[in-house]
């Protein structure tokens, strides 16, 4: 049954990620959403489309999450697909080649499918519920990192003003104790570079649920671990996501619960 989920997901982003490849590299015009730093492009709206279009195709029933809110949800379905059409706008709508589609399954809190495409890079990470996380054919493991002195971390800042100084002072934290750190300005690709094991861990807070829900399902059918920023259990929507390769997992805890 995923399998066949797992395919159309695929499908639908690899659709998307063409219209994205062929548009990409223009200076793109874009509107503001929620502050002069959240972007959106004709090409968020486009892409989306192309999504929707291919799903509901074959989950007529299926309800649909979208950042750009293009269709209204049906609230009776079991089965949740979370769509984040272009995950890095801001980088895309600059010609910065980082960014993906991402679009992943939920039966109720629980996912079943995510895939993150880059179609710059032409990378496609796919996760199913219990059967492994993929980059192409090549089967993920997250790194074997132990240290917070050996790692390379990876985060996003948050568009919330008012969350802005408590990430920065974790950011000037981490910066210290660790190996290196990346702002991506894609979530969805920060987490499928930690699932592929080239980073040892991620956090970030202000987050909606369509930036991480393909992501942290990669996150832990590579074998890593993924909670809330207190250890807590996850849940996509409340913003929080901390993602590692499980063994630097306390060592994050330890530095974002200091006063
Ligand atoms: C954003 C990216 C970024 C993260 C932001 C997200 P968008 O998504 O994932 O890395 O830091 O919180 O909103 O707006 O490019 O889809
Ligand atoms: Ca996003
Ligand atoms: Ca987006």
């Amino acid at each position: 049954m995923s399998k066949s989920f797992r395919s159309l997901a695929i499908a639908a982003a690899r659709e998307a990620g063409a219209l994205l490849r062929e548009n990409f590299g223009q200076n793109h015009r874009f509107q503001l959403k929620s502050g002069f730093r959240d972007l959106i492009t004709e090409f968020d709206r486009r892409a989306e489309e192309i999504i929707v279009k291919v799903i509901q195709k074959q989950c007529p029933d299926h309800s649909i999450l979208t950042e750009e809110a293009s269709v209204a949800p049906h609230q009776n379905s079991h089965y949740q697909w979370i769509i984040d059409p272009i995950d890095g706008t801001t980088n895309f709508a600059h010609g910065f080649p980082f960014f993906g589609v991402s679009i992943a399954l939920y039966r109720g809190r629980e996912p079943l499918v995510g895939v993150v495409y880059n179609p710059i890079h032409n990378e496609l990470f796919v996760a199913e519920l219990g059967e492994g996380a993929w980059l192409d054919d090549k089967r993920l493991e997250v790194s074997i990192t132990e240290s917070l002195r050996e790692s390379l971390l990876v985060t996003g800042f948050p568009y919330d003003e008012g969350l802005m100084q408590k990430h920065l002072r974790w950011w000037g934290r981490f910066a210290e104790r660790t190996q290196s750190l990346r702002r991506m300005g894609s979530s969805a690709l920060a987490l499928s570079y930690l699932a592929a094991g080239r980073a040892d861990g991620y956090w970030e807070l202000d987050l909606k649920a369509w930036d991480s829900a393909a992501g942290v399902l990669l996150v832990s059918e590579a074998g890593g671990c993924v909670t809330n920023l207190r250890g807590g259990p996850l849940d996509i929507f409340s913003g929080e996501v901390l993602a590692s390769n499980g063994r630097v997992h306390q060592q994050m805890l330890d530095l974002l619960s200091e006063p």
